[in-house]
């Protein structure tokens, strides 16, 4: 039955904070060639993808989320000599390569923009969202930045305002012109050509904006000091439009031209409208991010309806998909402690649908606190001191507990590595049988090797307090997951047509062997995998 899948379902997808992964030069700042020397890792651990984050020339006021050109490699990060090594060192492995694409905006400094501003009659003007000031001089329209304060800057020599959903230095592209979204498939082919295996899409949707330029009506469950300013205004004309679908539509037309490439979507929206991207018969993105698990609080009661909710909206043929962290977001260690941890990595690991790794989180690593002085995110340093920060998320990846560099770097490290997480180094919990890189490991083999957890249908079951349960089936094999979020015991009342059932993976590592019929005793932060012996024995 797995056969009839394509790679990205069966997968797991690993991403790569290029600057904190690994560095092979000793600048302190990871690169491609240090991803390529941990290639063996990636492997070892079973993932079958590496996304990585952007890597090309950028002046790097956004993590290099602001690109200057789209086809090089910035030199930080190695050449496109260093790219190709990666790529086809990582394809002998049969690992995939999932590049970054950042459609919305490119960098202040991207010659294009620079053409734009040039001139109110500049050929490329209309490549960027110009628009004269309110009459009284202010923004076109109160529109805000994700990154806080207005989303229009003026540019004195020419009178006009431009947008930028992010900082200033990230101008949006108009993706309402022709030869926008044709210099910016042609970027796509540039790396599909090169062999690479998809694209992960930055705030796919962000792409078109109202074409009235509307306000945005203010939003009534904002409470201010809670959270981003961003959210004073619902974004209702500056995001997710109809027209972008059309758009998506053909970046995923482009991928077609290639054979068994993905495409994914990072989307934060709702369920129902999340959907939208997967397209209209499935023209869209394989994979729109569903960022749920991230953005859901951790009740088993709250977990459940999300669950529910997608795998209910879900249109035929779409493939769901989960992720617990990414670099925008709090580490789940640190989101829900590290006893949840264990169990958080049994959910991901086991839901249906492809899973995505954070690098690091398969090490429990923690967010770690960022002093002022080293404090580089964008966010944080245009609205300091609200919590806003991405830093704390992106700290290098420690090898072992060699203190400071931590096996990542000869040098000294751009952000600190923190204790706590050097003392969870890869080296440190492969010797350690039940450490959460083990547990990990094994959940990994576990889905490899259990179509049902691969590929198997989904059906809840009913649990109440902290417990949470589903059912997992294939060809006959069926599993059950159960999953305690909190830190007393619970009890599941297993359906009588499943039988016996034994326990085949347990994150604390306590109860594999064991058999249950009727009722089954969940430790305190427990998860188990179990399967059916009786009925639907293989
Ligand atoms: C989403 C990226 O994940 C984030 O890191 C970045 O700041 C914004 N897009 C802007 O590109």
């Amino acid at each position: 039955m797995t056969d009839r899948h394509r790679w990205w379902q069966r997968g797991i997808v690993y991403e790569v904070s290029i600057r904190s992964f690994a560095d092979a030069d000793g600048d302190g700042v990871g690169d491609l060639a240090g991803i390529r020397s941990r290639l063996d890792y990636l492997a070892w651990l079973g993932v079958d993808a590496v996304w990585i984050t952007p890597f090309f020339p950028s002046p790097m006021v956004d993590n290099g989320y602001d690109v200057a050109d789209y086809t090089g490699v910035e030199p930080l990060f190695g050449s496109l000599d260093d790219f190709d090594r990666l790529l086809a060192d990582a394809h002998d492995r049969s690992l995939r390569v999932i590049c970054d694409f950042v459609p919305n905006h490119t960098s202040d400094q991207h010659p294009w923009f620079r053409a734009s501003r040039s001139a109110r009659d500049a050929p490329k003007r209309d490549w960027y969202l110009w628009r004269d000031p309110a009459p009284d001089g202010g923004p076109p329209t109160n529109w805000l930045s994700e990154f806080g304060g207005p989303a229009w800057t003026l540019d004195e020599a020419t009178g006009q305002y431009y947008y930028h959903a992010f900082a200033s230095a990230q101008p949006d592209l108009n993706w309402r012109n022709r030869e926008v979204r044709e210099a910016m498939y042609d970027a796509m082919r540039f790396w599909l050509d090169r062999g690479v295996d998809g694209f992960r899409v930055d705030v796919m949707w962000h792409l078109v904006k109202d074409e009235a330029y509307r306000d945005n009506p203010p939003n009534p469950d904002y409470r201010e000091g809670q959270g981003s300013p961003y959210r004073r205004l619902v974004p209702a004309y500056s995001a997710d439009q109809p027209e972008v679908h059309e758009v998506v539509a053909e970046m995923r037309a482009v991928l077609e031209e290639y054979e068994d490439r993905v495409m994914i979507g990072e989307i934060y929206l709702p369920v129902d409208r999340l959907i939208d991207y997967y397209g209209r018969d499935g023209d869209g993105a394989h994979l729109p991010f569903n960022f749920h698990l991230i953005t859901t609080p951790w009740d088993a009661r709250e977990i459940e309806v999300v669950i529910d909710r997608y795998e209910g909206v879900l249109p035929e043929n779409a493939w769901p998909n989960w992720v617990l962290g990414n670099h925008d977001q709090p580490r789940v260690a640190s989101r829900v402690g590290d006893a949840q941890s264990r169990v958080a990595a049994v959910l991901l690991l086991t839901l249906r649908g492809t899973p995505t790794l954070y690098y690091g989180e398969e090490l429990g690593l923690r967010d770690v606190p960022i002093p002022p002085e080293r404090v580089t995110d964008v966010r944080e340093r245009q609205q300091p001191g609200r919590g806003l920060g991405r830093d704390p998320e992106r700290t290098p990846m420690p090898w072992d507990a060699t203190e400071h560099g931590g096996g990542f770097t000869s040098g000294e490290p751009w952000l600190p590595l923190g204790e706590a997480n050097l003392a969870r180094s890869v080296a440190t919990q492969r010797e350690e049988r039940k450490s959460m890189l083990m547990l990990h490991r094994r959940l990994i083999e576990l889905r490899r090797r259990e179509a049902a957890l691969l590929v198997g249908s989904y059906r809840p079951m009913p649990a109440q307090g902290d417990a949470l349960a589903y059912r997992r089936a294939s060809d006959g094999r069926e599993l059950v997951v159960a999953l305690n979020l909190g830190a007393a015991a619970q009890r599941l009342v297993l359906p009588d047509e499943l039988g016996e059932l034994r326990v085949i993976l347990s994150a604390s590592g306590e109860a594999e062997g064991r058999t249950h019929r009727d009722e089954l005793p969940l430790a305190a932060n427990e998860a188990l995998v179990l399967e059916a012996l009786g009925e639907g024995r293989r």
